[in-house]
């Protein structure tokens, strides 16, 4: 059954936890799709994982636009959740309403996400009323790396704790479904859980949130320029890959790899007459 934002309300009444991972390609989402995770979010961070930028600042709508497609042609019934990149929604409402319609029309996704509270709530109201469903995201969002001076834990004073539940009060206002919660204290967490009504994702902010997101290379362990402490490993993939390799490479290069079983085969007639017109 497909995912849609009904089914997350709901979870999130029945106390029932969310599950939400990052998506970048067809092979990753069939394989997410198939064992059930609600929610792939073609996240803005594949600038890191997929692009090799230092931050997420550089990526594109085309960039977003092509990976989102790829995922949305994998996954039958994961919600399709599409990230803003920056500079896609900031400059204006207009623009904010003009690209998440992209996120729908040409790559099938069936949200959006934005990075911001109480500032970008008019162009999640906007959104919305086009009929988009928004995720808010809220805390340490990536794409102010320069503005917060580095990624740093959020809403450790009580003012800015303040501010958090604030702005998570104003985007359900707002009309935003749900909320992603990154870099802040558990016990804040659970309180903005508590606070609003629509289902909270935590990403760094303990276990209290309705559900939970990773960066899929994370969990496996396929990206080591930097691991974040609420990084849990779930599987080393990055050795099992590196092994790979490094048997193709010794195989091809002894000559072992192909062996008969992986070559096609051609008749002896053909070959003679080949060899006939060669020796003439
Ligand atoms: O881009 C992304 O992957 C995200 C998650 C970290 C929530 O925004």
């Amino acid at each position: 059954m497909k995912t849609t934002v009904a089914t997350l309300k709901k979870m999130k009444e029945e106390n029932n936890k969310i599950t939400m991972l990052t998506c970048y390609d067809y092979s990753t989402a069939k394989l997410m799709d198939a064992v059930g995770v609600e929610i792939l979010l073609v996240g803005d961070s594949l600038g890191n994982t997929m692009l090799g930028y230092e931050n997420t600042l550089p990526v594109t709508m085309e960039d977003m636009i092509a990976h989102t497609a790829a995922v949305s042609r994998g996954a039958k019934n994961a919600l399709i959740l599409g990230d803003m990149p920056f500079m896609s929604y900031q400059t204006s409402v207009y623009d904010a309403v003009k690209n998440a319609g992209r996120f729908m029309k040409e790559a099938g996704a069936n949200a959006v996400k934005l990075e911001g509270g109480a500032r970008v709530c008019p162009q999640i109201k906007a959104i919305v009323e086009a009929d988009i469903p928004v995720c808010a995201h809220i805390g340490l969002t990536p794409q102010s790396v320069n503005a917060f001076g580095g990624f740093k834990v959020q809403g450790k004073s009580v003012e800015a704790a303040r501010t958090l539940i604030e702005d998570a009060k104003r985007v359900e206002e707002a009309g935003a479904c749900m909320v992603v919660l990154e870099g802040i204290p558990a016990r804040l967490a659970e309180i903005i859980t508590d606070t609003v009504s629509i289902p909270t994702i935590g990403i760094g902010a303990g276990a209290g949130c309705d559900g939970q997101v990773l960066v899929y290379q994370d969990m496996l362990g396929m990206f080591t320029d930097y691991v974040p402490k609420f990084v849990k490993q779930f599987a080393n993939v990055g050795e099992v890959m590196s092994r790979a390799f490094a048997d193709y490479m010794q195989e091809v290069k002894a000559g072992t790899f192909p062996a008969p079983e992986h070559t096609y085969k051609i008749s002896d007639e053909v070959i003679e007459a080949l060899t006939k017109e060669k020796n003439a």
